[in-house]
């Protein structure tokens, strides 16, 4: 008879025949920067996660420092919002500022910049709206991506990663990167990003709920894994540096998916529904939160990924250590 018990006798020996192993070095944390002084809001459907103006922001790097995270993505929630999103254009705007202050005072964070313009247009939407105002012009909105990146890339991002899922993004913002002289510059794409239900109270933390339909055109159908295969493999075509599956726990299948089809190194984005499922759920005492936590790192590690963008980051740690 196979005795599998006989390696499950001892947390020692669990621990060296253990398969999958979850560390702080696999985390970026996801920070959500607004205009202001002295201003840290929680946000109502995600306990723990706020908004927070640039001197807040400065001390949280410090704790995060202190924690073993030494990666951040930045969100930025402009003081005005227009068709295109001007405010992103702008070497003056909210996340080149806020990425300047967090270089300067911190120069080993490692920043990573969300590109789209969601949260700086009136409408909500990921892009320039077309001529009838029905959906993002991919096009038009390729073309200030590009301005955007290079507003990144003067503030002084270590990592671009568009999120609007345009199709061409990759090709374009290594094109622009490159002609700027930031041949250096690492792209993470968010390759494989699914229309999902699950992003609800990111849209409430980043002010980015769009005034009309749904980002269905753009953003994949749920049901799509072959899809969801080739948009991956299309931006490391283009040259992207990692690639991202995102949502990711009804998504572990098109992880290890991924995992399989491609070599570069791979993140998944552990989003805000997620997170607020389990703090929900915890709070109201249903589960075991520290281990459910973990189980879900686990997780997501074994179905293939090697970076992990979570809202629990700090939570982690501070168990890790
Ligand atoms: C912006 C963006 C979104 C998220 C990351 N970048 C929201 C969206 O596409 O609506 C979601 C993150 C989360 O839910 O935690 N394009
Ligand atoms: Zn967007």
């Amino acid at each position: 008879m196979e005795r599998f018990r006989r390696t499950r006798l001892n947390s020692q020996l669990r621990a060296l025949v253990r398969e999958t192993h979850v560390g702080v070095n696999d985390f970026i944390y996801p920070l959500f920067v607004r205009p202001g002084e002295g201003i840290k809001t929680e946000v109502a459907s995600m306990p723990g996660v706020f908004q927070m103006s640039l001197d807040e922001i400065l001390k949280e790097c410090e704790l995060l420092q202190s924690l073993g995270i030494h990666s951040i993505i930045l969100f930025g929630i402009p003081e005005v919002k227009d068709s295109v999103g001007s405010d992103a254009l702008c070497d003056h705007g909210i996340i080149a500022t806020a990425v300047r202050a967090i270089k300067r005072a911190f120069p080993k964070m490692f920043v990573v910049t969300d590109l789209c313009f969601c949260e700086y247009t009136d409408h909500g939407h990921c892009g320039i709206l077309d001529h009838v105002h029905e959906t993002v012009d991919n096009d038009l909105t390729l073309g200030i991506s590009a301005q955007q990146a290079l507003v990144h890339a003067r503030a002084g991002a270590d990592m671009i990663a568009p999120s609007g899922m345009m199709d061409g993004i990759i090709t374009t913002l290594r094109d622009a990167l490159d002609g700027g002289g930031y041949v250096n510059l690492p792209i993470m794409s968010y390759s494989t990003k699914f229309a999902s239900g699950y992003y609800g109270p990111f849209r409430d933390v980043a002010e980015s709920v769009p005034s009309f339909g749904d980002r269905s055109t753009y953003q994949m159908d749920p049901a799509n894994r072959r899809e969801a295969i080739r948009e991956s493999l299309v931006d490391e075509a283009q040259g992207a540096d990692i690639l991202m599956v995102k949502p990711a726990l009804a998504y572990l299948d098109i992880i290890r998916d991924i995992r399989e089809a491609s070599s570069l190194p791979l993140a998944v984005y552990n989003v805000s529904g997620e997170y607020a499922m389990l703090k929900h759920a915890g709070a109201a005492g249903l589960i075991d939160y520290n281990r459910v936590m973990m189980e879900t790192m686990v997780g997501f590690k074994r179905a293939g990924a090697d970076i992990i963008i979570s809202y629990h980051a700090k939570e982690v740690a501070a168990l890790l250590s």
